[in-house]
């Protein structure tokens, strides 16, 4: 009995385990959460150099870009927030289930949503790094002189200003950007993720 007549092949495709095996690798998720401006892509592109010349297939999905593509048609009410986590871990899902160690630098703002991503992607191949800058300094950062557009009104819903962030309640690396240098955030990154990919 199938009422959406849908019938998933899963079973006769090759494994996980044999690209895996191909790839001489783990497929693993590392999400970045944190405020616009925290440097969640600056670090994704850090630590993607430093696997890649560790001979580690990466891919990186960011906010910008998945926003100008496959999520063109949403905005930042909560409900396309949760529809834009949604799609992103559902791709990000693909993409580790072929091995690939997969970069995620979304806001994400709310636990419910990092717990969607979650349980899209599973626990025991998600690692959740909090870039726990503070809001004064990304604002004062304000690469795309967004946070000065939404204090004078001129953008809705912008998250840290009109619109929440919950911080992580138990995230498995936080960084602080303005604490340390980009050299020693992703050492950090490096000495927690290696290992758990087999390599040190
Ligand atoms: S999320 O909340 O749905 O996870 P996402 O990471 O995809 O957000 O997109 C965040 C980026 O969109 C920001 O870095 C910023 O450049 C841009 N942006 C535009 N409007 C908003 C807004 N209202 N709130 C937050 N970011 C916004």
């Amino acid at each position: 009995m199938n009422e959406n007549h849908i019938y998933p092949i899963f079973d006769r495709m090759l494994q996980r385990s044999d690209r895996e095996d191909l790839l001489k690798q783990k497929g693993m998720m590392i999400w970045f959460t944190g405020l616009s401006g925290s440097g969640k892509s600056t670090l994704a592109i850090a630590l993607e150099r430093e696997l890649h010349q560790r001979g580690i297939l990466c891919r990186i999905l960011d906010g910008d870009n998945i926003r100008s593509g496959i999520n063109n048609n949403l905005g930042f009410s909560n409900e396309d927030r949760i529809e834009n986590i949604r799609r992103i871990a559902e791709v990000s899902k693909l993409f580790v289930d072929t091995g690939v160690v997969t970069l995620a630098a979304f806001i994400s703002p709310t636990n419910d949503i990092r717990q969607l991503a979650t349980n899209i992607i599973g626990r025991e191949d998600f690692i959740e790094v909090f870039v726990d800058t503070p809001l004064s300094v990304c604002e004062e950062r304000d690469v795309k002189g967004l946070y000065k557009k939404a204090r004078a009104g001129e953008i809705k819903e912008f998250t840290g200003i009109s619109s929440p962030f919950e911080a992580p309640e138990n995230p498995d690396l936080s960084i602080d950007t303005s604490a340390q240098s980009l050299e020693e955030s992703v050492k950090q990154l490096l000495a927690y993720i290696l290992p758990k990919l087999n390599r040190n």
